[in-house]
């Protein structure tokens, strides 16, 4: 599949210059045809027949498989959750952590892991999103590393697998700016995150949770999908693997749509983006833009603007077609550089400027 032809799928790139992926990915137009072929198939034929949910449960296990390739695991460590927040969630509530264990986080987290994270009772660090830093905060009341691959703030990547082997403690990866983005490889990492609606460009209300070792965390959030048998009291035999975790029954027709949007991932992705993003970075370099050029970094691109003004400066690129995001309180502005980017996008961005 050609650059052209990967893009031409897209139909709001037609018109936008849409770099907005780290919120919510571009749409394909099959991937739509595969949300509206199934919902066309409920209308005709009943949602709830024998032979509906035998296809229900058959895409389900195909679509695990499909997560499960995408990030290194296996298919019995993969949950099938709506969000990187419901993996969070999960996680959490099954680690039963108590205001007597600490938690290290950085400085530059998502609610969506922070929620979760004060909501345990524990005591929550955050650290300077420095790896050196982020060691040396570890006490014996440490129980659990939860941060990002990618920071959403800058698109630092942190190495979560050398965190976990300097520390030796259970690592939470925070994986929605990642998977998708870079190359992700989640063996050696105890939980890992993952969002369907950004860089998958799947629907709304996807996402996997990968737990490396699932009968070692406790099922703290059931839903009827948990068990394969329960006693009058609730008193449950969970499912084999991961899938005790599935926090529900995603819709069906977003399964479908998830795994059109998979299917259709093209291989040179990761260089792709990595070098559309490095090209962006240093366009706007040359534009005169604070750009904000962590070490080791992915495919968002920040740059400082006046706290004050970034909600303007975002309107700006709006009325120019060009979508990106401002960070609230942080003084930036930030472009998700994703492999169907052109350089004509690139050109449209730093001329809106
Ligand atoms: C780093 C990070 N974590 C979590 C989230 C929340 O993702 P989800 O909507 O999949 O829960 C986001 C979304 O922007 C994010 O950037």
């Amino acid at each position: 599949m050609t650059f052209e032809e990967a893009r031409a799928r897209f139909p709001v790139l037609e018109r936008f210059v849409y770099l907005q992926a780290g919120s919510v990915g571009p749409l394909a137009r099959g991937t739509l045809d595969a949300i509206v072929e199934e919902e066309e198939r409920g209308l005709r034929e009943g949602r709830g027949s024998f032979t509906a949910f035998e296809r229900i449960v058959a895409a389900r296990e195909e679509l695990r498989a499909a997560l499960a390739g995408l990030v290194g695991a296996d298919v019995e460590q993969v949950a099938i959750t709506a969000s990187t927040t419901d993996g969070c969630n999960i996680v959490l509530h099954g680690l039963e952590l108590g205001p007597g264990d600490e938690v290290i986080t950085t400085t530059d987290e998502h609610f969506g892991l922070l929620g979760p994270l004060h909501a345990s009772g524990a005591r929550v660090l955050a650290i300077e999103p420095d790896p050196e830093r982020i060691v040396a905060a570890v006490t014996p009341r440490t129980k659990l590393l939860a941060l990002s691959h990618v920071l959403w703030t800058t698109g630092q990547v942190l190495p979560v697998h050398e965190l976990k082997a300097a520390t030796g403690l259970p690592i939470l990866v925070d994986g929605a700016q990642s998977a998708g983005a870079i190359p992700v490889d989640a063996v050696g990492l105890d939980f890992y995150t993952v969002s369907g609606q950004k860089w998958l460009c799947g629907p709304t209300g996807t996402g996997a949770l990968v737990v490396a070792d699932p009968e070692g965390l406790r099922v703290g959030h059931p839903s009827y999908l948990s068990q394969q048998a329960h006693d009058p009291d609730g008193t449950f035999e969970p499912k084999e693997g991961a899938r005790r975790f599935d926090p529900n029954l995603t819709p069906p027709e977003h399964v479908a749509g998830l795994l059109a949007a998979i299917a259709a991932l093209p291989e040179w992705r990761f260089e792709r983006a990595a070098a559309t993003a490095e090209r962006c970075r240093e366009l706007l370099r040359e534009a005169g833009a604070d750009v904000v050029v962590p070490d080791e970094r992915a495919t968002l691109v920040s740059w400082r603007v006046p706290a004050d003004e970034s909600a303007a400066a975002v309107a700006r690129l709006a009325e120019a077609g060009v979508i990106v995001r401002d960070l609230p309180g942080r003084g930036l502005v930030r472009a998700s550089v994703g492999w169907w980017t052109s350089d004509g996008d690139l050109e449209r961005l730093v001329k809106s400027l």
